[in-house]
């Protein structure tokens, strides 16, 4: 198997790589990835030197840079590549419509061009929209209606990647993840952003009354789940992921201040996101029916296993926040292109 992963510095993307790399011994994984601001060679500085492993450092939008990562033959491309985070969406949404849209069509047009290439292309529940309090969790069938500007991109990349499998014949698989968490993701988002500030001692910001829902399951049970839909997954099939993990935001928190230790006054709840998506929870039932896979973690034991590594790993998230990580970017490309 030759596996082109996009977005392989990010966070789900350099846990996929590792996974495949540990679980699949004649699997050769190239890793395109344009190292913005969530890419963060860092992620997998433990396969530096590894010998089924190729870094390229390129642009999902550019067919030139999907060229370079495509030589020497592909198999099967995983595209984790995006720009993933709904309040910078908020605050632009063009890089979302660059990478999210006009990249998943080139990286489909790409491998459109060779014979046999399968697609994974990876999408999230948001696509779907709000859920009231008691309605059912989403299923494929639902209807997509996004609110954020990223959601909006990643249902028109999904329309898209089910078209060309209309349209083409061409073998690609959607799938649509919850909302994941574990070790290195980027401090921008709920959990490791509060685990962070409560261990800085700053202050822990929930938007609006913190009674928003989601859904939540390990990046691990992600992972593995994609892989599952890539060796197992039919064409032009769209699967769900969850792991039936139903929490509120503020639920989430205390159980951060209180597993860390720190005092509850360091809750604060500030302004809300814009269109606010009140609540997401995913039936996961086809995924575990056609692809035998299941979520083996809880989200209790997920949660403690997640603030024990940032408590461990202060040396990876410190310089993430601090911004020093972009200098050793610097230095760590420009000694691989010298
Ligand atoms: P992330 O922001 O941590 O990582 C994104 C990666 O993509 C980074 O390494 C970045 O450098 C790379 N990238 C961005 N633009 C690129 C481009 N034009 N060309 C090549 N590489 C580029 O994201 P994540 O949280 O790991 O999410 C990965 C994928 O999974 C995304 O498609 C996201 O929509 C989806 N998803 C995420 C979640 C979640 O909870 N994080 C849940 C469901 C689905
Ligand atoms: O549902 C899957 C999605 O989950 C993925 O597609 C996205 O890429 C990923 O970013 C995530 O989106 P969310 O908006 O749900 O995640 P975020 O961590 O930004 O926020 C989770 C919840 O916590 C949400 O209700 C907003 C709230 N929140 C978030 C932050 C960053 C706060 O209350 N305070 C915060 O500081």
């Amino acid at each position: 198997m030759r596996l082109v992963v996009t977005g392989g510095l990010g966070f789900i993307g350099s846990n996929f790589i590792r996974l495949v790399l540990a679980e699949r011994a004649g699997w050769f994984v190239t890793n395109l990835d344009l190292v913005t601001y969530a890419g963060n060679p860092a992620n997998l500085a433990d396969l530096e030197g590894h010998g089924r492993y190729r870094f390229v450092r390129g642009d999902i939008a550019d067919r030139n840079d999907l060229a370079r990562a495509f030589e020497g033959g592909v198999d099967a491309v995983v595209n984790f590549a995006a720009e993933s985070h709904v309040d910078r969406s908020i605050l632009s949404a063009e890089p979302f419509v660059r990478t999210n849209v006009f990249g998943a069509v080139q990286l489909l047009e790409a491998a459109r061009a060779r014979a046999g290439c399968r697609v994974v292309h990876v999408s999230t529940d948001e696509v779907y929209g709000a859920l009231g309090p008691a309605d059912p969790a989403f299923t494929e069938r639902t209807p997509m209606n996004p609110t954020s500007p990223y959601a909006a991109s990643k249902a028109a990349a999904d329309h898209l990647a089910l078209a060309f499998a209309r349209t083409y014949g061409q073998d690609v698989v959607v799938t649509r993840c919850s909302n994941n968490y574990g070790p290195y993701q980027f401090p921008e988002k709920l959990i490791p952003l509060m685990i962070t500030n409560a261990i800085e001692g700053k202050k822990l910001p929930v938007y609006g009354d913190g009674r928003q829902v989601r859904d939540w399951i390990h990046v691990a049970d992600h992972c593995l789940a994609v892989l599952a839909a890539l060796e197992r997954g039919k064409a032009g099939e769209v699967y769900n992921f969850g792991a039936r993990a139903e929490r509120l935001n503020v639920d989430i928190v205390s159980r951060i201040v209180v597993l860390l230790g720190v005092s509850p006054a360091l809750v604060e709840h500030v302004a809300d996101r814009p269109a606010h998506d009140r609540r997401y929870a995913m039936d996961a039932a086809k995924a575990e029916r056609e692809l035998g896979w299941r979520p083996a973690r809880t989200f209790e034991q997920g949660l403690a296993d997640t603030v024990r590594w940032y408590v461990e790993h202060e040396d990876w998230w410190r310089p993430v926040k601090d911004g020093s990580y972009r200098d050793f970017y610097r230095t760590w490309y420009e000694e691989r292109t010298a």
